[in-house]
């Protein structure tokens, strides 16, 4: 395989690793303040970030590449309020899809056909990461100065399926 596209797939497996960590980070935040239905959601939405890195590592392996996986940092642990919070995640969502983007941008320029295709659905997941972040930034923002807003979100967002497992076939 390509070797700056298996270093620059090593470094996305890592990255996705972080934004479980970060997720799992924000979801112990709200179990903490009792807000249970946003650790909930944020919880499933680790699950997604561990299931965006195993697609990647998958995808390594049968490139015949080397999975490497680096340390992961450890992510923040406090915020001033529930829109921090989330705004923390927004914020991450579009660092990743700048990620996302200039990976693209590898694989395209080193003629790798099939990363560049493999890419795509992280593209398109990414269009949906951030307009459901930047839904939810907003609604909590509007709604953070009445705890009865709050709680109304919370019961909403207690009701978001968990992820499905990864599949090594898909
Ligand atoms: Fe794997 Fe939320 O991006």
């Amino acid at each position: 395989m390509n070797v700056k596209v298996e270093k620059a797939l090593n470094q996305q497996v890592h990255a996705e690793f972080f934004s479980f960590y970060l997720y799992l980070s924000v979801a112990a935040y709200f179990a903490a303040n009792h807000l249970d239905g946003f650790a909930h959601w944020m919880r499933v939405q680790a699950q997604e970030e561990f299931n965006h890195a195993m697609k990647l590592f998958d995808f390594l392996n049968e490139r015949g590449g080397t999975v490497e996986l680096l340390p992961i940092d450890a992510p923040a642990r406090e915020w001033p309020g529930p829109s921090a919070a989330v705004e923390a995640v927004l914020n991450h969502e579009r660092a990743i899809s700048g990620r996302i983007n200039s990976l693209v941008d590898l694989a395209t320029a080193e003629n790798d056909h099939a990363t560049t295709v493999m890419l795509h659905w992280y593209v398109n997941e990414q269009v949906e990461e951030e307009a459901t972040a930047d839904t939810l930034f907003h609604q909590v923002k509007m709604v953070e100065s009445s705890p009865y807003g709050l709680l109304m979100i919370d019961r909403e967002l207690a009701g978001r399926p968990a992820a499905a497992a990864p599949s090594p076939a898909e």
